[in-house]
């Protein structure tokens, strides 16, 4: 716990120094108890709303359409295939559910706006493929 926490920091500072330059401008449209969350668990070193850093943009994230659930679940077990190109984030633990998922509604909100409307699809045609042997 202790060890990968430590490595957490140290990515995080890591990051914040590169990216200090236009941290302030890029933080601008977070809402600010989202950016005391982001801060608090150092998400902030890694993601943007609308900016690719080390992580993905949040709203390249919210295009995914997770549920709210299932982002809590890859925030606490990040599954690194679903990013190629980008390095594989830590699992973030440490972070309560009740803010996780505080985090999570707000990265589903960032849908660009092109909202879908709820109805998922269910396009389940089975083709049920008749392979009889004789
Ligand atoms: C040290 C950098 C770093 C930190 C800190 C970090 N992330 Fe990430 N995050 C990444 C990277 C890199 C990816 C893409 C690769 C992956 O999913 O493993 C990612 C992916 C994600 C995804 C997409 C998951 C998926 O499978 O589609 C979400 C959601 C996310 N992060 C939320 C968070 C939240 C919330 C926090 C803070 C509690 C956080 N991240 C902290 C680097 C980070």
């Amino acid at each position: 716990m202790k060890k990968s926490f430590g490595f957490l920091i140290a990515a995080a500072s890591l990051v914040l120094a590169s990216y200090n330059a236009n941290a302030q401008a890029a933080t601008a449209d977070i809402p600010a108890d989202m950016n005391a969350l982001m801060s608090k668990y150092t998400c902030i070193a890694c993601h943007r709303p609308n900016q690719r850093l080390v992580g993905p943009a949040y709203v390249d994230v919210a295009k995914k359409n997770y549920s709210d659930e299932e982002i809590v679940n890859l925030i606490y077990n990040p599954v690194p295939s679903h990013w190629p190109g980008y390095p594989p984030m830590a699992p973030m633990k440490q972070v309560p559910k009740e803010d996780a998922l505080k985090l999570a509604s707000w990265i589903n909100s960032l849908d660009g706006g092109a909202k879908k409307t709820s109805t998922k699809k269910t396009t389940t045609t089975k083709t049920t493929k008749s392979t009889k042997k004789a």
